[in-house]
């Protein structure tokens, strides 16, 4: 995931080699995370895939089966790791995580806080901001997800520039060595009001917090808390609206719209094939709003610490 070459630069161009992590695409919703291992083989429904024909080749490439199925082999990208991981708990998707990686600035070099790690949705995304030379140090008091988030990080390859610690950050805080270190804290706790004294601390001067709250109700105390020692507080709502972008035929679109001319709006047609004819084709490509689409996730609260002279 963090393909550090040896001038600690990321790195993109690799080739897919023994051990690597892949994730095999079929489709948006149908994706797993495989470790390449020569000798061994992946099974799906369009046939069986040998390890060994995938090492060498570049992510992003098109493999084969026996049955000459198809899959992609892509590279892991946290927002790809986001949509395989395994469920331990709650996680933030995308919509979010880019919404807190952009307010609370995250860049290269910086140093932030997270707790509770959960299943490192958002750690991972943390981990790619602010590598290659910075850190992200994340707690849960709960040792077996703390565990098992660790073992992942190696997996992905972003262990080095996260810390998993265990720890009941509600009832201690953060750690004192790390005090006015942070460039941002972030929290995703059931009582998150408890810790935003301690996250003052942690804290550089006019650097940000993000508190991720499902109910509005954790929002208010939340924001209660804030009023000490942060300014600049805001509440955010990220809905996110996403289109199914498929290939129909026109004659079923007749079947269920009437004529082209009560087809819904769009700028611009395509085939398949990319030219812009518009009555010649036998199919279309179109977009409309997913049935899927994921509702209310939570409330993203970020505050601003108040400068002490
Ligand atoms: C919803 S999950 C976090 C999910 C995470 N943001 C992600 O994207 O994968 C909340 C986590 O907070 C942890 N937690 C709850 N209370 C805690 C406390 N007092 N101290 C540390 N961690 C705590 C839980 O064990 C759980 O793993």
């Amino acid at each position: 995931m963090l393909a550090l070459d040896t001038s600690k630069k990321l790195s993109f161009n690799k080739l897919i080699a023994d051990g690597d992590l892949v994730i095999v695409y079929e489709k948006h919703d149908t994706m797993k995370a495989v470790n390449v291992c020569e000798g061994s083989i992946f099974q799906n429904r369009f046939g069986v895939f040998k390890h060994s024909d995938w090492i060498g080749k570049p992510f992003g490439s098109k493999v084969y089966s026996n049955k000459s199925g198809y899959v992609y082999l892509l590279a892991p990208s946290p927002e790809l790791w986001t949509l395989v991981l395994s469920h331990r708990t709650q996680i933030l998707y995308i919509a979010d995580i880019s919404f807190v990686i952009m307010y609370l600035e995250i860049v290269p070099g910086c140093l932030v806080l997270e707790s509770g790690t959960g299943s490192g949705s958002l750690t991972t995304s943390l981990a790619r901001a602010v590598a290659p030379t910075g850190h992200v140090y994340t707690f849960d008091f709960h040792e077996q997800r703390a565990a098992s988030a660790r073992e992942e990080f190696e997996r992905t390859g972003v262990s080095s520039v996260v810390t998993v610690g265990v720890r009941d950050i509600q009832g201690k805080g953060f750690p004192d060595e790390l005090c006015g270190m942070a460039d941002a804290v972030f929290l995703d706790l059931p009582q998150p009001w408890l810790v935003i004294a301690s996250a003052a601390k942690m804290l550089k001067p006019d650097a940000t917090l993000c508190s991720f709250s499902p109910c509005i109700e954790q929002v208010q105390r939340s924001c209660e808390a804030l009023r000490t020692n942060f300014t600049d507080i805001r509440t955010f709502e990220v809905l996110l609206r996403t289109y199914e972008v498929r290939e129909v035929k026109k004659d079923s679109m007749r079947g269920h719209g009437g004529s082209p001319s009560q087809q819904p709006p769009c700028k611009r047609r395509q085939t398949s094939e990319g030219s812009n004819k518009q009555e010649s084709m036998s199919s279309t490509i179109m977009a409309r709003p997913s049935a899927e689409a994921r509702g209310h996730t939570g409330y993203l609260t970020f505050a601003r610490l108040k400068c002490s002279t």
